[in-house]
């Protein structure tokens, strides 16, 4: 169920709904809007504070119920912590905890007060456009094979005060963003029969009858065998699923002719590691193997939802790592679209290989700038943990638009070197590259690989293996790094 949202004045505190929701501080007490709702029902938030029943601790969230005076009837205070520690981290973290406790009970439409808070180096603006972001985040639920059950509905609709002269725009904006991290959610979650390759180009060619400026072409085996993606087919070979190119492209700029900026992802649907089995534990989670892809096409929704004056265009690689009897295995030489030849070492190495081909067919698009995006290796993860994505690039200027991009929507990056000194950890006597580098900085050596297919173009890669998905059960695709993406292309607009 996706989240309404609507705006409203500041100064209506008494407003028709299940629940207001305003903020205490730790230090501070009662913030304006609270203070105004304290004095509506009589001073109930200041005694609830006084009996410690409420609390001004960063996240705390305390329902009071019964109130008179108001016509909601009920009053969610949520703890703001120390006034002066009030910076964007901490705000995420009010709004989190405000979203969760919100997920299930009969509170369905709050009337919330939190975007007028002023938070460090950051504009009211900014504030709201957190607010949805994080409400559409949090109340998220996935139910495609799981139907919600009645005894789970909760807050599907959120009335935000703000003073924001653009307000709108910014709502707008917002929602584009917010619905296009959902899809890419959504596409990691679902199960791997039935988020097959083919599912991803029908979401693809979905897109393009829904939003304006936007077209989807999907490149076949037979597409792929013409244009010798030798790779890419390589690891397709052990899949019942045939292989699709996806190539989607949103044409924003006034100028249509407007060099584009091109986003790759990795669209592996399952990887089961081929020949070079992975071992059965967590092998589930390899479902989120195409999270690079469905980023790609929740940024591509997003922009056009937009209506962002650029041209971008967004190729997924959709594949299924498999072993069978047609698998590759390891020894094999495969021969590139590039015309490079490719020892196979590990077959579970099988990334880098559909993208070293998407990449040397994105080439043809002659973009401004192309990022590749993919659950590339478990060493990025050993690296950076589950809350940075690896960055790498041999552009300064392009490693700082994605580093302050992703530092401004809090979804960041960190860079890694990609000296010439790594390069050789893929020599090989036999072709003229391996797949896979020594044991030593495997995020760095995937990352040299795939820049052998790049050359010198404008080009970034993401390695978004430790951010795509949070593990275990409760956990589930995080919808990284739509928003970094998505606002290094919204910086982008001159
Ligand atoms: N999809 C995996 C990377 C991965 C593993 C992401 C675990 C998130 C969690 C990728 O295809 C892979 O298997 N990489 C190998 C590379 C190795 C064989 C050089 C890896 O990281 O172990
Ligand atoms: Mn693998
Ligand atoms: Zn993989």
């Amino acid at each position: 169920m996706k989240l309404a949202v609507q705006l409203i004045d500041p100064t209506e505190i008494d407003v028709a709904t299940d629940a207001l929701l305003v903020g205490v501080y730790e230090d501070f007490g009662l913030s304006p809007a609270a203070a105004a709702c304290d004095r509506a029902c009589g001073g109930a938030l200041t005694r609830a504070l006084e009996r410690k029943d409420a609390s001004g601790r960063i996240g705390a969230v305390t329902r009071l119920l019964g109130l008179v005076g108001l016509h909601s009837s009920r009053v969610v205070l949520v703890g703001l912590g120390e006034k002066s520690r009030l910076d964007a981290a901490n705000y995420l973290k009010v709004l989190a905890e405000a979203a969760k406790s919100l997920k299930v009970g009969p509170i369905r439409q709050v009337a919330s007060h939190l975007a007028t808070l002023p938070i460090k180096d950051r504009d009211a603006a900014w504030a709201l456009s957190q607010h949805i972001l994080q409400f559409s985040r949090h109340l998220y639920r996935y139910q495609a094979t799981r139907p919600r059950k009645a005894t789970e509905v909760g807050l599907d609709r959120l009335l935000v005060a703000t003073m924001v002269a653009s307000a709108t725009a910014v709502q707008a904006t917002a929602m584009a963003l917010a619905d296009g991290i959902t899809l890419c959610r959504e596409l990691g979650n679902l199960p791997p029969n039935i988020c097959t390759p083919q599912y991803l180009a029908d979401t693809a060619r979905r897109l393009a009858t829904e939003l304006p400026r936007f077209t989807t072409e999907v490149l076949e085996s037979a597409d792929m065998e013409q244009l010798g993606m030798g790779a890419l087919l390589g690891v397709a070979r052990g899949s019942a699923h045939p292989p699709k190119l996806i190539v989607m492209k949103y044409q924003g700029a006034a100028d249509g002719d407007a060099v584009p900026y091109v986003l790759v992802g990795k669209g592996i649907t399952f990887d089961t590691g081929g020949i070079s089995l992975k071992p059965g534990a967590a092998m589930d989670e390899m479902k989120y193997d195409m999270c690079g892809g469905a980023a790609v096409l929740g940024v591509l929704q997003a922009v056009a939802q937009m209506a962002l004056p650029l041209n971008v265009i967004g190729v997924v690689p959709a594949v299924e790592n498999m072993p069978d009897g047609a698998a590759y295995r390891p020894g094999d030489v495969l021969t590139a679209m590039s015309g490079q030849t490719i020892e196979v070492l590990n077959t579970d190495a099988e990334g880098r290989l559909i993208l070293c081909d998407a990449l040397s067919y994105a080439k043809r698009f002659k973009p401004r700038t192309m990022v590749d995006i993919a659950t590339l290796t478990g060493a990025c993860m050993v690296a950076l943990g589950k809350h940075a994505h690896g960055l790498m690039t041999h552009q300064d200027k392009i490693a700082d638009e994605l580093l302050a991009a992703g530092a401004k929507i809090h979804d960041r990056a960190w860079r890694l070197p990609l000296w010439e000194d790594y390069y050789s950890a893929l020599n090989t006597d036999f072709a003229d590259l391996a797949n896979i580098g020594g044991k030593h900085a495997g995020a760095i050596t995937a990352a040299c690989f795939l820049s052998r297919f790049v050359g010198d173009l404008n080009w970034a890669h993401l390695d978004i293996a430790g951010t795509a998905w949070d593990e275990g059960r409760k956990g589930g695709a995080t919808g990284r790094p739509v928003a970094l993406l998505v606002q290094w292309l919204q910086d982008r607009v001159v």
